[in-house]
């Protein structure tokens, strides 16, 4: 039952980046992308377009795209959150975009300053403009295992923003753990819900590690078949919107996980910790992987 094949979405340039206090160049951006492709990721979720005002680490984003060598059969994402955001992206040429809303109304208006149906309604037209141009739309519904805000959200309340962003078109559905407290059961219960309007392959798990646990519900998502997860290379990330979030499940650590279950993913995974290292250097710390950490330890003995 568990897939033979993995893909790994690397959401570390933009997840990672936009929590991070202290500045980090387009240059330093640029590169860490360019060594994630050269690692061998297929996907790689680059910048948002989001008002500078409420996230300045996003600002250099069309810089950033404009910089990209971009590699063929790489796919490039940005999140856009209205319109504007859209029309803002557009000229980058991503692959991809995506919607973010939540299963809790109480972040939806922290994060996104509107609550969950009217964010759906302010995607509609994005989902449209986008599909005009080609151009997948995923979606991202945070807090589907809990709310730094609200507490505790059910699978209904997961599968009421499923069947919004299933009705407006999107195209793949993310089911995010923003805060990281789910765990394995919980976990499957909110994937249940997005497998019933999506197809396996277009469902995929957003795990922040902040309790330990998004291995574990990673191997719970694999058991269901689910073969699409965002990670992110030196577990960087958190949201701004979501006090005490931590970094996202880092790339490294997944793929140590894949590789010892004979799972293909085609990423390298030497080339991936040289790539947490270069990040991890520029921001004057270490990477937040077991398994990065472990590598550049048996290296450096
Ligand atoms: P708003 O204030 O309601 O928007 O913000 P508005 O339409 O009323 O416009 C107000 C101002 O924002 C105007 O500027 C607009 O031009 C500007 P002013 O006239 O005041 O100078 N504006 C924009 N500027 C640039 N790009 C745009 C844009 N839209 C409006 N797209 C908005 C609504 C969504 C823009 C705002 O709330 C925002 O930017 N929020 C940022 C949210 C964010 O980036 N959060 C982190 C990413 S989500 C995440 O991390 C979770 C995820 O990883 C999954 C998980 O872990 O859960 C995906
Ligand atoms: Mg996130």
């Amino acid at each position: 039952m568990i897939p033979q094949q993995v893909k790994l979405v690397d959401v570390g340039p933009r997840d990672g980046l936009q929590n991070e206090k202290q500045v980090v160049s387009p240059t330093h951006k640029i590169e860490l992308v360019h060594r994630l492709q050269a690692a061998g990721l297929r996907e790689i979720e680059v910048t948002s377009f989001v008002s500078p005002k409420w996230v300045p680490q996003m600002a250099d984003n069309a810089q950033v795209m404009a910089g990209l060598e971009r590699k063929p059969g790489v796919r490039y994402s940005v999140l856009t959150p209205n319109l504007q955001g859209f029309d803002a992206a557009l000229p980058s040429k991503p692959d991809e975009i995506v919607v973010f809303g939540a299963a809790s109304e109480a972040f939806s208006q922290r994060n996104i300053n509107c609550g969950i149906e009217e964010s759906v309604e302010r995607f509609r037209p994005v989902v449209a403009a986008a599909h005009a141009q080609g151009i997948k739309v995923r979606c991202a519904i945070s807090c589907a295992l809990g709310c730094p805000y609200q507490g505790e959200v059910t699978p209904d309340e997961v599968e009421r923003v499923v069947r919004l962003m299933k009705a407006i078109g999107v195209d793949h559905c993310g089911v995010a753990d923003t805060i990281g407290v789910g765990t394995p059961r919980r976990v499957q219960a909110a994937m249940e819900r997005a497998l019933k309007h999506f197809p396996l392959a277009e469902v995929s798990g957003h795990f922040h590690d902040t309790y330990g646990q998004a291995l574990a519900n990673i191997y719970a998502c694999l058991e269901m078949g689910l073969h699409t997860f965002d990670a992110s290379v030196a577990g960087l990330g958190g949201c701004p919107y979501a006090k005490g979030a931590t970094g996202n499940v880092a790339t490294e650590d997944v793929l140590f996980m894949l590789n010892g279950l004979g799972i293909e993913t085609g990423i390298d995974i030497d080339r991936l910790v040289d790539a947490a290292a270069f990040i991890s250097n520029v921001l004057g710390r270490k990477p937040v992987s077991r398994s990065g950490n472990a590598l550049l330890a048996k290296r450096a003995a």
